[in-house]
């Protein structure tokens, strides 16, 4: 009998209605639509006006849906983030009620960026051991509360979202066939939300000097194409194909550049790279299964094709997944989930964050 493996049956996204502009960020900081095209391939970015639950809703059900299956035939819900909303139940334990997933166990997974990659390879793990049937992974962010929108290295970069995918065994020859994932924690000093956890005294006010982004945007570039050209080297290796093979890559959307070095230093043409960096900025682990959602919706993907799944992120860390897509590339069904209206611009969405952080940077007459 063919090798029982893990197979992509259901995807979906959910992407917010306001939207960041390069011009509007033109109005914020000292930046222009020239220098974010060309360094990043940015356009806009989502920006959430609800909780990071909510947009991991919509694309849950968007996925289910697509799966054509029942919230109780889901027996494990992965959430990956960096943004959850709440430390303790999880954010997947928040979703799983939410969802109604009664059959399900819940746990939220932690590798930034590379978050998606991550419970890829862990759910596959799972599904192929036996010990899951149906599982729903989600990536999800709500990135802009972490931001600092008086930061011209930092704010243009990152945008809100959440992507879906549903996981079923399968045995007959396609899905995740190889995974390369990895970890380095002196490197992960480059990017640090030093905010969202236990550390310091109790009594500790949040505080715009430590409650941002350290980020070191050259040094994290050249780790990341490294990272990931050696992970998909690897991973290729593994499943005993070469970059010949590959008919898609779907890599995190974190800079178009870094992209295109990453695909120049393994050899794939352009032509084999799914992108959607223009419209949604980097939204962390939400990136790859939206990305995922897009190439689907355009055609990108056909029955057999093999796919390459590559991120990088904090931590740092890194992690590529091989997979060969089954029979059907169409949703079984359609949902009608959607986020609640919003008539907030996105000027009034980023205020309280423009608000707390004006002391570090002493512009609070500015605001
Ligand atoms: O998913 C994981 C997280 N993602 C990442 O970590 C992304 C990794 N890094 C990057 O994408 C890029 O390094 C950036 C987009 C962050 C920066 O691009 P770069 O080509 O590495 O620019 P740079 O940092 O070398 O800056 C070049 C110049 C500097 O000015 P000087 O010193 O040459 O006068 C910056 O101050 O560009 C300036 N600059 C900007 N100018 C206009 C930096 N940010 C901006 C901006 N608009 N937004």
């Amino acid at each position: 009998m063919t090798q029982r493996r893990a197979q992509i049956t259901g995807w979906g996204k959910c992407v917010p209605p306001v939207k960041l502009t390069n011009a509007a960020l033109e109005q914020l900081v000292d930046t222009s639509d020239q220098w974010i095209v060309e360094r990043t391939g940015m356009k806009e970015r989502g920006i959430s006006h609800v909780e990071v639950t909510d947009l991991a809703e919509v694309a849950a059900k968007h996925s289910l849906a697509a799966a054509g299956l029942e919230v109780t035939d889901i027996d494990l819900l992965v959430m990956a983030t960096v943004t959850p909303e709440i430390t303790c139940p999880s954010n997947a334990c928040f979703l799983q009620e939410r969802l109604g997933l009664v059959n399900a166990a819940a746990f939220d997974l932690n590798a930034a960026c590379s978050g998606f990659v991550y419970s890829t390879a862990t759910v596959a793990s799972m599904i192929e051991s036996g010990v899951a049937e149906r599982v729903l992974v989600i990536g999800a962010e709500k990135l802009h509360f972490v931001m600092d929108y008086w930061d011209r290295n930092q704010c243009i970069l990152f945008g809100d979202g959440a992507g879906a995918a549903v996981f079923e065994a399968t045995t007959d020859g396609s899905g995740v066939i190889a995974h390369d994932i990895g970890a380095d924690g002196v490197a992960g000093r480059t990017m640090v939300f030093p905010t969202f956890g236990s550390r310091g005294e109790l009594d500790r006010q949040r505080d715009p000097a430590i409650d941002r982004l350290h980020f070191e945007g050259q040094n994290v570039f050249k780790h990341a194409v490294r990272g990931m050209a050696a992970s998909v080297e690897r991973a290729l290796e593994r499943a005993e194909l070469t970059s010949a093979d590959i008919d898609l890559v779907i890599p995190h959307q974190a800079n178009q550049r870094i992209i295109e070095a990453t695909i120049n230093r393994l050899g794939i043409s352009d032509d084999k790279v799914m992108l959607n960096i223009e419209t949604h900025g980097n939204t962390s682990a939400a990136s790859i299964p939206m990305a995922l959602h897009d190439a689907l919706a355009q055609g990108r993907i056909e029955p057999g094709s093999t796919i390459v799944q590559t991120a990088f992120g904090g931590g740092l860390t890194w992690g590529t997944n091989i997979m060969k897509w089954g029979d059907r590339v169409e949703p079984i069904a359609t949902s009608e989930a959607d986020l609640p209206p919003t008539d907030k611009s996105v000027f009034d969405l980023l205020a309280p964050n423009r608000e707390f952080f004006a002391p570090y940077h002493d512009k609070a007459h500015l605001t």
